[in-house]
Formats: structure tokens, sequence, C-alpha cells
């Protein structure tokens, strides 16, 4: 049965609070972290990382036994971990069920698994949820990174960047980041990841139209934060 790409509810309506919102989407490797974070802490706002919640979830349902395989299963599960991530820009923090799960869920076998679990409707409105509310308690501003915040989670936000480098530079960033993982099979598994977060029925990873998209296959990380520091200000401005 073919399931409703209408799981995840609509965006809610613009909210008045002087909240600034950026949502930075883009494949793995093209440097969202690195940027989100510090385009945050530049400006004192909070910084989300939903993959990290896409992966707390499936390192839960990794260790509770759930068939990945088997996407009922997932969703009748999707309620039930308690996900809390902490927003610090410094020190981003996520728990499960009260757990400290920073490390277990970057194992490579929850990135192997993370894409199936996060195709899953049900957990996209879980997360999507969770998100919202975080942003929309964010009293100076958020910076969320991502694949589907500037087209799903957060519509509405003030600023949205769409990052992109090519497959070789963000499979060595990505290799750096493992401490010098074999590359070609880095590049293979980022591949096929974005082949199955761009290809999923619901939210997948998408440049929303109104983004603004920067290659950092050139840039230094210093040169990004720039420009999308830059955005933002422009926007504040105009706000
Ligand atoms: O950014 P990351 O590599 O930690 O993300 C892990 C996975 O989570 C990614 O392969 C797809 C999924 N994800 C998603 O579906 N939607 C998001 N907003 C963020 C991540």
């Amino acid at each position: 049965m073919e399931t409703p790409a209408t799981a995840v509810p609509a965006a809610p309506a613009p909210r008045s609070a002087p909240a600034v919102t950026v949502a930075v989407d883009g494949p793995s490797g093209t440097g969202k972290s690195s940027t989100s974070k510090a385009v945050a802490a530049r400006l004192g706002f909070r910084y989300l990382d939903t993959g990290a919640q896409y992966r707390a979830i499936t390192w839960w349902m990794v260790k509770h036994g759930v068939d990945i395989a088997d996407p009922a299963g997932i969703a009748a599960a999707a309620g039930k971990p308690d996900i809390v991530s902490g927003t610090d820009p410094a020190a981003p923090t996520i728990t499960v069920d009260g757990v400290d799960v920073s490390v277990p869920i970057r194992t490579p076998e929850v990135t192997a698994k993370v894409s199936a679990v996060s195709a899953v409707p049900e957990v996209r409105a879980r997360i999507t949820g969770i998100q919202r509310s975080i942003a929309a308690a964010a009293d100076l501003g958020i910076v969320v990174e991502g694949r589907d915040i500037g087209t799903t989670v957060l519509p509405g936000a003030d600023v949205k960047i769409f990052l992109t480098a090519s497959p070789e530079a963000r499979a060595a960033r990505r290799s750096g980041e493992l401490g010098g993982a074999d590359l070609a099979g880095t590049r293979e598994a980022l591949v096929k990841r974005d082949a199955a977060d761009s290809g999923r029925k619901t939210s997948p990873l998408a440049k929303a139209a109104d983004a603004t998209e920067v290659d950092t296959t050139e840039l230094t990380l210093d040169e990004v934060v720039e420009r999308v520091v830059a955005l933002v200000g422009e926007k504040r401005a105009a706000k």
C-alpha cells in the first residue's frame, strides 16, 4: 500500500515573534554542521542538528530490535523514544530516553540504517513536530540544518541556504572526520545515502525554490560562514 505523501503536517502559520530562522540544507559532507554551528555562535542564535535526531531515532530502533526493513514496525514505534536536543552551538547535545547518544549515533551501523528509518512518514511527522517546537521556542534566532528544513519543516524561514560540493570534496571531508577512512568507500556510501534521501516520497532532500545555493567545493569554512552571516544581516535589516 502506498503511504500518502501528506503524513507530515503542514507548517503552522508564521509567528509574529522576532526570532530569525535560518534553514541550512544539503547533502552530507557539504559543511552544513560546521557552517551552521559557526553562524549560530557568531549571531548568538540556537543551533539544531536535525540529522542527529534522525540518527537518534534510528539508534533507538536498532537497540530495541525493530526490523529496519519493516516500515510498518518502524511506524508503530515512531512515537516511543523521547528525543531531546540541546541547542547551544558551542556544545550541542542529543539524548534518547535520558541517555547521551552523541557518540553511538555516529557508528557505521546507524549511518547505514538512517536513510531507511528517516524515510518512514510517521518518523518524519514525529521529528518534524519536535523540530518546529524547538524553532518556535528560540527567542533570538536559530540555525536549523538538515535536508528538508527550507522545504517542509520551516518553509517560512527568514534565510534559506542550500549547500553543495563535488562528491570528491564531500568524501574527502567526511573521510577526514572519520579519521582518514577509505576515500572510495566513503564516496560510494555518501552517493548511496544521497540517492536514498533525495528519492524518498516524504519530504526528500531538496533545494527550496527560494533558497540561496552555495557551492562550498572551493571555499573555506570562514568564507561560507561570512556569506551566510551577510545574508542573515540583509534579512534582519529588512525585517
Ligand atoms: O546530516 P546527517 O548525515 O547526520 O543526517 C543523517 C541522515 O538523516 C541523512 O542521511 C538523512 C536524514 N535526515 C533527514 O532525512 N532529514 C533531515 N532534515 C536531516 C537528516
